[in-house]
């Protein structure tokens, strides 16, 4: 009975003991002896999950330079209209010294062609006399037609809807090497021209012609030269045709639109942020298979991680199913 009895507590002891000699292998397992095959598996992953890190890092910074020197490409396109508003015309002597009693022009007279007879009839163009300080270019004597807009919109193109404009110049005096004529600046109505830079001339004794087109650019990015990102121009053809009644001192300008269309220049960014973070979430699941959960779960892992002072949490969300 007893030797039962010592038989069985001998039988508990030895379960204790089988048990705790399995705890203790199972920790030592677990603090150092990994097999050498897994510890061979686990360089090789780290060495590649540093390489994709690395490809990655430079990946993105190759795209974020890309995005910021990337020239943007333009896209043209036409918009048909029934009528367009004519644009501000400026017109100067070209000769602008400070001190000049010949520098100056006045307004003869202004015609438009009657669309209906086809004759050109006299009409009024709201203008006014003003003079630009162009500083180092001098003091410009000029005439500033519809700068308030109030002109009626072109609804004709070429001669039918063409202006006539006549002016008296003052002869400069011939023994000098001067150059004698007008210039004349199409512009947005309430703005200023750049009268120094302008480098549209106008004979005497001659219709000096202008045939303009619209053309509206949007910029990505402004310049020195064009700080506004939307702005609009006046291109055009230029010819002219003499006078049959020469008279001196009379230069004539004329203008009208070739076309209706409004050209439309739109530039664009080649390298949009959209398409670039689209670019480093693909390649993102590329290198390293990781979706955008993921790495979410792995920020926070990591701020545990801190505490715990270890990142096997982290690896374990980056490589379950490997592991
Ligand atoms: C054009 O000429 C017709 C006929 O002479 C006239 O009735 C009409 O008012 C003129 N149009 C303009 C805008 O002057
Ligand atoms: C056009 O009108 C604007 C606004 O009234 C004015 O500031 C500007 O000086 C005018 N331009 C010319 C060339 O007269
Ligand atoms: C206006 O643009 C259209 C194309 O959009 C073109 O077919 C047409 O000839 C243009 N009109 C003029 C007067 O240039």
């Amino acid at each position: 009975m007893s030797q039962i009895e010592t038989t069985e507590n001998h039988s508990v002891a030895n379960k204790d003991h089988q048990k705790k000699a399995k705890e203790k292998r199972s920790k030592e397992e677990e603090g150092k002896c990994l097999p050498i095959t897994t510890i061979i598996k686990l360089i090789i992953t780290i060495f590649f999950w540093l390489l994709c890190i690395g490809i990655f890092i430079w990946y993105v910074v190759d795209s974020v330079e890309v995005y910021l020197v990337a020239l943007p490409v333009t896209s043209m396109s036409y918009q048909k209209y029934e009528s367009i508003p004519y644009p501000a015309v400026t017109v100067c002597n070209f000769n602008a010294l400070i001190d000049c009693t010949t520098c100056g022009l006045s307004l003869h007279k202004t015609y438009s062609v009657n669309a209906s007879t086809g004759t050109p009839e006299e009409a009024t163009i709201p203008n006014k006399y003003v003079e630009i300080d162009a500083g180092v270019g001098g003091l410009f004597r000029c005439i500033t037609f519809n700068n308030n807009s109030a002109l009626h919109a072109a609804e004709e193109i070429g001669y039918s809807g063409s202006y006539s404009l006549y002016f008296h110049v003052p002869k400069m005096a011939t023994d000098r090497n001067n150059r004698y004529g007008l210039q004349v600046s199409f512009h947005e109505p309430g703005t200023t021209p750049d009268v120094f830079a302008e480098t549209n001339f106008c004979l005497e004794e001659a219709d000096n012609s202008f045939v303009l087109s619209k053309v509206r650019t949007q910029r990505v990015k402004a310049t020195k030269e064009e700080p506004n990102l939307e702005s609009v121009r006046w291109s055009f053809q230029r010819s002219s045709i003499a006078l049959a009644k020469k008279v001196e001192g009379l230069i004539v300008i004329s203008f009208s639109y070739g076309t209706l269309n409004e050209s439309k220049n739109k530039e664009v960014r080649t390298a949009t942020i959209e398409k670039i973070l689209g670019e480093i979430s693909a390649i993102l699941v590329a290198l390293m298979g990781i979706d955008g959960l993921k790495f979410f779960n792995a920020v926070i892992e990591l701020g545990y991680s801190f505490k715990k002072k270890t990142l096997m949490n982290v690896w374990k969300i980056f490589n379950k199913g490997r592991w």
